[in-house]
């Protein structure tokens, strides 16, 4: 039986659409809103509950509509707002729920505030970004941007620098001032009274800004000091969150997930301990950042599953103790794909994609499923630079041929490791024309070549295929209480496989994961043959057991037992 004190978004799944790759419906190479609502079916078969749009607002698409110039219309490329509606009404009548992205740490150079703000310091919008003086005829500190080069940009018109900590196109608000948090609220009034069923909201830890700007460390290899050091978990952004939530949230029956990046366990819980009224998610980069190297995200290294196990099973404790609830995630839009990051895109890739799932499903918390990451889709491997569209993967490669000399082949390969238009590509439907995206001549991103083998088309006509695992998967969730409330235990340190349990009164649930390439033994902790248990999923056909209680693991093999612990044979 489920915990009836859980929230519906505590049960439930969500899929995550970046609109622009999804599907294609008037033919012109973007996807869009109507391309969305033709494929509600799609994600309702699948048996997601709970839909997170990216950005759809008007937007320059510097930053693909993550810098918004009307937040409240819709972007000409993506639809009209007849078309929202429609969406939005289609969705709720299958029962599927619609979380937008709320991006208001900055808004786009070419929103009306921000033109109105570079006019004069006497404009009433001059306030509403965050304007410094010169010093010494320098940046006011040396914060970078994390898109490279500096955060400060300066306007002539003002004598004063603007902050940015993303592209210079992507002044940041200041939320010192309480016309500019009275907006936002207003902002997400608008889209919560037509219906919509929570926020997903940006880089949200960022929004409230050391006082004093401090200088940020300089790190080898990087210009620019790190601006995080004065703008992530910075002193007010909790009382802006409980303001919001307070003027806002409370009043309508919403989820909310905040994306914070550099924010650790102990400042996470801070925004989601149900007690203190911010958020309900956050999601955090700790399992994102194992691969980091001396280039940073862009480094040619490989996660260790030690880390990866520390990481995920301190979340999961942690988690709990303080009152808090995990967002789970392998892949987004700024993120590589699963199956290539974590698991092996060759020949391991349909088994490989199903551990991962496994894994990260059954787990506590509310999992999110990135387009295409339920049928396997992969990284790009054979594109050259031009094949690229996102600003962050070209500033990459221009710094890392002219600051640092590296070859164009050393930076490619990073590229096809971390670039996030890895995860941006078309949607890959079936093995016609532009993978069934569009019939448009060109795409305005590059579809991945192997389309022709992966797409949805293909797995729906094979019972084997990781799409029909990942529909198990959800169901397993949505039917047994055990997988949403089971106390989380980490098993042991073994290097190869990454076993846990859900445990609660009279069950457990064991999850093995190998992410071994090869065969191997695992000793499994528990003596099974005493007690009552069955296999709910597995990626392969049968587990043999030696006397010993070992079991023999194929290459990235994942079982889950459910065991019966008051019950013996
Ligand atoms: C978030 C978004 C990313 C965007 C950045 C700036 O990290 O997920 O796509 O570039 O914020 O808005």
């Amino acid at each position: 039986m489920m915990s009836d004190s859980l929230k519906w978004w505590q049960k439930s799944v969500v899929y995550q659409v970046y609109p622009k790759s999804f599907n294609d419906s008037n033919d012109d190479g973007v996807g869009d809103l109507n391309g969305i609502t033709e494929k509600l079916n799609y994600i309702k078969e699948l048996g997601a509950d709970i839909i997170w749009l990216n950005p759809i607002y008007d937007s320059p698409h510097i930053d693909n509509g993550y810098d918004i110039s009307n937040y409240r219309t819709i972007d000409s490329s993506l639809g009209t707002m007849t078309d929202f509606d429609q969406l939005l009404k289609k969705a709720h009548e299958l029962g599927l729920k619609i979380i937008l992205d709320l991006v208001v740490n900055h808004t786009s150079d070419q929103h009306p505030w921000f033109k109105e703000s570079q006019k004069s310091k006497n404009n009433p919008y001059h306030d509403y970004y965050i304007w410094k003086d010169p010093v010494n005829n320098h940046e006011p500190n040396n914060w970078g941007s994390s898109f490279g080069g500096s955060s400060w940009e300066y306007v002539n018109t003002v004598g004063q620098y603007y902050l940015h900590l993303f592209a210079k196109q992507q002044p940041d608000l200041n939320w010192e001032n309480s016309k500019v948090r009275q907006e936002v609220f207003d902002i997400m009034r608008f889209w919560l009274n037509k219906g919509i069923d929570g926020f997903r909201m940006d880089v949200i830890n960022l929004i409230s800004k050391k006082a004093d700007f401090p200088d940020g460390p300089v790190v080898q290899q990087k210009k620019f000091g790190d601006y995080y050091y004065g703008a992530a978990n910075g002193p007010k952004v909790h009382d802006y969150l409980k303001e919001m939530n307070s003027q806002v949230l409370r009043h309508y029956d919403v989820v909310t997930v905040g994306e914070t990046p550099h924010t650790n366990i102990e400042e996470a819980v801070k925004y989601v301990d149900r007690r203190r009224h911010e958020l309900d998610m956050v999601f955090h980069f700790d399992h994102m950042h194992l691969d980091y190297g001396k280039y940073g995200k862009f480094s040619k290294n490989r996660f260790k599953l030690k880390d990866l196990k520390i990481v995920l099973s301190r979340w999961q404790t942690e988690m709990a103790k303080h009152h808090g609830w995990n967002s789970l995630y392998w892949s987004n839009h700024d993120q590589a794909r699963a199956v290539s990051r974590f698991g092996d895109d060759g020949k391991y890739r349909v088994v490989s994609a199903k551990m991962l799932g496994t894994l990260l499903h059954m787990m506590q918390g509310t999992p999110y499923i990135f387009e295409g990451e339920e049928i396997g889709m992969t990284n790009l491997h054979d594109t050259r630079i031009s094949d690229y569209n996102d600003l962050e993967t070209l500033d990459v490669y221009k710094r890392f041929q002219n600051d640092y000399h590296l070859s164009k082949e050393d930076i490619m390969k990073t590229i096809h490791m971390k670039s996030r238009d890895n995860a941006r590509t078309p949607m890959q439907w079936s093995d016609s024309k532009n993978a069934g995206f569009s019939s448009f001549n060109r795409t305005w991103l590059k579809v991945n070549s192997n389309f022709k083998d992966i797409n949805v088309d293909q797995a729906k006509k094979d019972p084997n295929s990781v799409f029909y695992y990942y529909q198990k998967l959800i169901w397993l969730r949505h039917n047994y209480s055990i997988v949403t409330t089971g106390e989380y235990r980490l098993i042991d340190n073994n290097s190869q496989v990454f076993s846990y349990e859900r445990v609660n009164s009279d069950e457990i649930l064991l999850v093995i994961c190998s992410f071994a390439h090869e065969t191997i033994q695992y000793k499994v902790p528990i003596d099974l043959k005493q007690l009552k248990h069955k296999v709910l999923i597995s990626n392969g056909d049968h587990y043999e057991w030696d006397d010993n209680g070992n079991i023999i693991l194929q290459p990235y093999a994942a079982v889950v037992y459910l065991i019966k612990t008051k019950q013996e044979y």
